[in-house]
């Protein structure tokens, strides 16, 4: 079977294209530029990264961006008071804090503290159960990367089997609850799944998000289906390396991302327009 490759780079680089055109747009309506800020508890490298990437993508596409940066023993208080600082602050229409924070801090609460309608994250309980109705306002980032270069592939996902491999609150639920709304007949494995293998073994569309290198083998992908890997691992290569094992995989697929250039640059795409919309929202 000849496999094509999602080009998650290039769909991302489209995407940051248009929203900054509407952008432009916008501000030459008279209206102020969509602003994000961003919330970072701690040193955890990669978090640091990830902000910094974010920041720096609004920039690029003419939003107003704002990141605050506590160290690792800042308070819930103190976390809160900024976040309600952030609510009423007109010039800020999204607001995103960096996950994972510090034990101490209870992080359903900080996220419960966000307005539901500046949450550009899609975390909140609102819009996680708007999503579960089928009523999204904000959709999480990177489940709606990934709906993103699925419908890119021009292939109907109504009927589809779908396996999700990963049941995190970031990624493997709600995009569960995406490929649901699309219409697919969705499974869901976990860590208690008894036979990961054979509901991939069946599935027309697989989703990994394990956290674990090559995790989906090769021989488990259905000749035909469409292969979605999440996983961004870090070998002690130093190389990058996904949940499935790319290569042997390719073989049976008939799409399939890449690691790196796949859902990674997505996530980032999708926050800066659900901070479009956001703007768009609070204006209107
Ligand atoms: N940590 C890992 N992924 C994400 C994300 O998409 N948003 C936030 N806020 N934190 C994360």
């Amino acid at each position: 079977m000849t496999h094509q490759v999602i080009n998650g780079k290039k769909i991302a680089a489209e995407l940051r294209t248009a929203i900054k055109k509407q952008t432009d747009a916008r501000v030459s309506k008279g209206l102020s530029k969509p602003g994000l800020a961003v919330i970072l508890v701690g040193e955890n490298p990669a978090s640091e990264v990830y902000v910094r990437n974010k920041c720096n993508a609004c920039e690029e596409v003419g939003f107003y961006s704002l990141s605050k940066t506590f160290p690792y023993g800042v308070t819930e208080d103190e976390l809160l008071t900024l976040i309600d600082e952030l609510n009423n602050n007109v010039a800020i229409n999204g607001i995103l804090v960096q996950l994972p924070l510090p034990d101490h801090i209870d992080e359903e609460k900080v996220i419960e503290a966000i307005n539901p309608l500046k949450d550009v994250d899609g975390f909140h309980p609102y819009n996680v159960g708007r999503l579960a109705l089928r009523m999204p306002i904000f959709r999480s980032c990177t489940p709606k990367g990934i709906m993103t270069l699925l419908k890119s592939t021009g292939v109907a996902l109504e009927g589809k089997e779908a396996v999700v491999i990963g049941a995190s609150n970031i990624v493997g639920r709600p995009v569960s609850l995406e490929l649901l709304m699309a219409r697919c007949t969705v499974t869901t494995c976990h860590s208690r799944t008894i036979d990961v293998e054979g509901h991939v073994k069946r599935a027309d569309i697989v989703i990994a998000a394990v956290g674990i290198p090559g995790f989906v083998k090769g021989g488990w992908i259905k000749p035909g289906a469409i292969v979605i890997d999440v996983g961004i691992n870090r070998l002690e290569t130093g190389k990058l390396a996904g949940d499935v094992d790319y290569d042997a995989a390719a073989k049976n697929a008939s799409w399939i991302t890449p690691v790196p250039g796949g859902v990674g640059p997505m996530t980032i795409a999708s926050l800066l327009e659900n901070t479009l919309q956001a703007a768009e929202l609070q204006n209107s």
